[in-house]
């Protein structure tokens, strides 16, 4: 059988990790400013955490969630202390796109009502209503495209009103920073105006942190820097460092009823052991606190490269904006200086390492990234 080839590939095998480092089949070192897509979040193969998974696995993997599951409510009383969101409720699933996919549905069983507000160059995900919500009509397919949906401009808080005005929008999705879009920061005054017009008008304010949260932005949700409480929160990529799983957090005044969401899979034991161990390393190692320090030392020497057009990001999520396509400049950084990144668009870098990433670790990127712009004659 042939696989479905919808991936544009390199030609590297990586099979081995150890904190931001990958190596291919042939040996060869990679720094890694990728994490396997903002996906890496204690750095690769963290012994704690690979210790961790085969305790657990030894013991049990899974069983169904019509049994108690310790390990959830362990979980869930981890991260809602360290995350600042002690009286919210978890619902576990398995990737990005079913936890908006729960969180839209969620919002709508509380409003009754259907429409959503979703931004311009947003993405939440492929499936039926991520998608929906996501402003790139060439992954929307007919099937998806129920028109309930409106996208606005990011940032367009007059356009928001005259919407929400008409008092039947469920919900309105935004990203804490958003990723594919090309890493834009929404204002800290823009997500605070939001909170009160959808106070105001009785709809569900959802924050999509599966990219910019779990303390990539120098906070443990990029909306904390705005002082904002969402009504539920998408999370997923760092909280299992690569076991899949994605959760949501919901604001105590959702009553939940039985039946009303479900998964088979989400929340499993093993996905559990993997995520506890993820927020027990945080806390050792102080990644929140490193990803802010390292990202800010990153942020501002990257400002000072005259070649760069525009730097834009907190913390460890970071856009480099060249003045042309950066799709060759990122395959010499990865085939020359052996450094994955990654991209958005046509124009920007995007560098979403582990949070582990030392000061080190940041200048010898810097040093890699510099030299591969004199070799690009940039
Ligand atoms: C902001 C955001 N939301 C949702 C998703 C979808 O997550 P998943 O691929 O796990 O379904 C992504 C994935 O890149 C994302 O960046």
């Amino acid at each position: 059988m042939k696989l479905f080839d919808v991936y544009p590939l390199f030609d590297i095998e990586i099979v081995r990790g150890n904190g931001c480092y990958t190596y291919d089949s042939a040996g060869t070192e990679y720094l890694d400013l990728y994490g396997g897509h903002a996906v890496i979040s204690v750095g690769h193969s963290h012994p704690h955490y690979v210790q961790a998974i085969k305790e657990q696995a030894a013991k049990l993997v899974f069983y169904s969630n019509s049994v108690v599951n310790s390990l959830q409510q362990r979980l869930a009383d981890k991260l809602g202390r360290i995350s600042g969101y002690d009286d919210y409720q978890l619902f576990l699933i398995n990737s990005g796109a079913e936890a908006n996919e729960n969180a839209l549905k969620l919002a709508s069983f509380h409003t009754a009502r259907r429409r959503i507000i979703s931004f311009a160059k947003s993405f939440h995900g492929r499936t039926s209503l991520a998608v929906e919500v996501t402003d790139n009509p060439r992954i929307v397919s007919p099937v998806n495209n129920n028109g309930n949906v409106t996208f606005l401009p990011l940032g367009d808080i007059y356009a928001v009103r005259a919407e929400l005005g008409k008092g039947d929008v469920s919900a309105v999705i935004i990203e804490g920073i958003q990723g594919v879009g090309g890493i834009q920061v929404p204002s800290n005054e823009f997500l605070q105006q939001l909170r009160e017009e959808c106070d105001k008008h009785g709809t569900v304010l959802i924050l999509d942190e599966i990219q910019s949260g779990y303390g990539r932005s120098g906070r443990f949700f990029a909306h904390q820097w705005a002082g904002i409480r969402p009504d539920i929160i998408t999370v997923a990529k760092g909280i299992a460092n690569g076991f899949p799983m994605g959760a949501v957090l919901i604001s105590p005044k959702f009553t939940p009823t039985y039946g009303m969401l479900g998964t088979t899979f989400g929340g499993n034991h093993l996905a559990c052991a993997a995520a506890i161990a993820v927020l027990e390393i945080f806390e050792r190692e102080g990644l929140v606190e490193n990803a802010r320090r390292v990202g800010d030392h990153l942020l501002g020497e990257l400002a000072k490269i005259p070649q760069i057009k525009e730097v834009r990001g907190r913390g460890l999520m970071i856009g480099i904006e060249m003045d042309r396509p950066v799709k060759e400049l990122r395959t010499r950084l990865l085939k020359e200086q052996h450094v994955f990144t990654g991209v958005s668009g046509t124009n920007v870098i995007r560098l979403l390492p582990p949070l582990v990433l030392t000061m080190e670790q940041a200048d010898e990127f810097l040093h890699r990234f510099k030299l591969c712009l004199e070799n690009y004659g940039l």
